[in-house]
Order: C-alpha cells, then structure tokens, then sequence
C-alpha cells in the first residue's frame, strides 16, 4: 500500500519496505503510549489487512494545533466501497466517546479530493481562512497547501 504511487499521489513520495516499517513500528508505539492510533482495518471474513484509518497527533506546529485527526489510507483495490468512511466514524465515536475529546480535525492538501470528501461525509466542516502550509512540505511544492476540516463532540 505505501509502496503505490497512486495511493502516495498526496505525498512527497511513495514508501520504501524499511520506511513502511518504521512508520508501523511508529504506529504501534502510538497507540501503545495513547491507548489510540491508525488502527488496521479489516474487511471480516475476507481480507484482514485493507489499510489503516484512526487518530493521531500532529506532530508539527500550526494554527490548530495541539489537536487530534481523523486520517485514513486504504491500499487501491478497496476504494470506492464506503470502509474509509465507516471506519472513521467508529474512530469519531472512539475519540468523542471513551476519550471525551471536545474536537477532532483532518487536513490534507487542497486537490485531494477523494479524501476530502470523506471528511464531508463524515460532517466536518471547512472555513478558507483555516487553510494552512503543511511545514514539512518544501516552500513552492504543489503539495504543501492544506486543507482543515474540524467537527465538534456532538
Ligand atoms: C482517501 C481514501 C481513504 C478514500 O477512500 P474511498 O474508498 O473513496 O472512501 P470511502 O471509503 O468513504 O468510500 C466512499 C465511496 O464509496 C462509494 N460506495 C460504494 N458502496 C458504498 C457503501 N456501501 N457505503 C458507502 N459508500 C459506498 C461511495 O459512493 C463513495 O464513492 P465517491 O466518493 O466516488 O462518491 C482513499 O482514496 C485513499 O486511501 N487514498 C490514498 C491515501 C490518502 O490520500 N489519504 C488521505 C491523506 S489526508
């Protein structure tokens, strides 16, 4: 999945086995340390691993934060059947419910339209003036203009 540069279209470049790896390993020290993460996402009785949709924290300064995301990346073939979206909304009620966070946020860069309209599925509303530049991503990059969707603990 980290591997596909379709799946890596709205990021800086597509992963290497070792940096897939260290990015797990991240991921269960995350949920480890939190008690939440990007969980795994399996489709019951027929495929155990699709991808990974859930929470985390941003590591990097900006206008919002310290905050907590909703994110998601599925690997291609999975796409188009709503699990991005039904996963998240159990990661929504798991950050709202059990951790009793007053708001969860997502961001990505403006042109990544499948997953922006997720986050339109799931509620979460835009203001343009909440539009930032991702730090990580070099100045004058296509990628580093971010969209922020925030949804409020219902
Ligand atoms: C972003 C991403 C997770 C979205 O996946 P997705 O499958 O389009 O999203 P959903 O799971 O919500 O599926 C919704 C789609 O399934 C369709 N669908 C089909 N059957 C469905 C069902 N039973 N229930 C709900 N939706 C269904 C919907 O119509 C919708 O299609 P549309 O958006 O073309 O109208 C996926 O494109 C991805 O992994 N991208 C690469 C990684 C990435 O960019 N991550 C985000 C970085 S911020």
């Amino acid at each position: 999945m980290n591997a596909d540069p379709a799946v890596m279209e709205h990021f800086l470049r597509p992963l290497s086995r070792e940096e897939s790896d260290r990015m797990a390993e991240r991921v269960e020290a995350s949920i480890e340390s939190r008690g939440f993460g990007l969980w795994a996402v399996e489709v019951k009785g027929s495929a155990p691993f699709i991808g990974f949709v859930g929470l985390s924290v941003p590591n990097f300064e900006a206008h919002f934060t310290p905050a907590v995301e909703v994110g998601w990346r599925l690997a291609a073939e999975h796409w188009g059947l709503g699990y991005a979206t039904e996963a998240a909304r159990a990661a929504l009620a798991f950050g709202f419910g059990t951790l009793g966070l007053p708001r969860v946020v997502s961001f990505t860069n403006v042109a990544n339209a499948r997953s922006r309209r997720v986050m339109e599925r799931l509620g979460m509303r835009r203001e343009a003036a909440d539009d930032f530049d991702h730090p990580s991503i070099p100045e004058g990059h296509h990628l580093r203009r971010m969209v922020l969707y925030r949804l409020d603990a219902p």
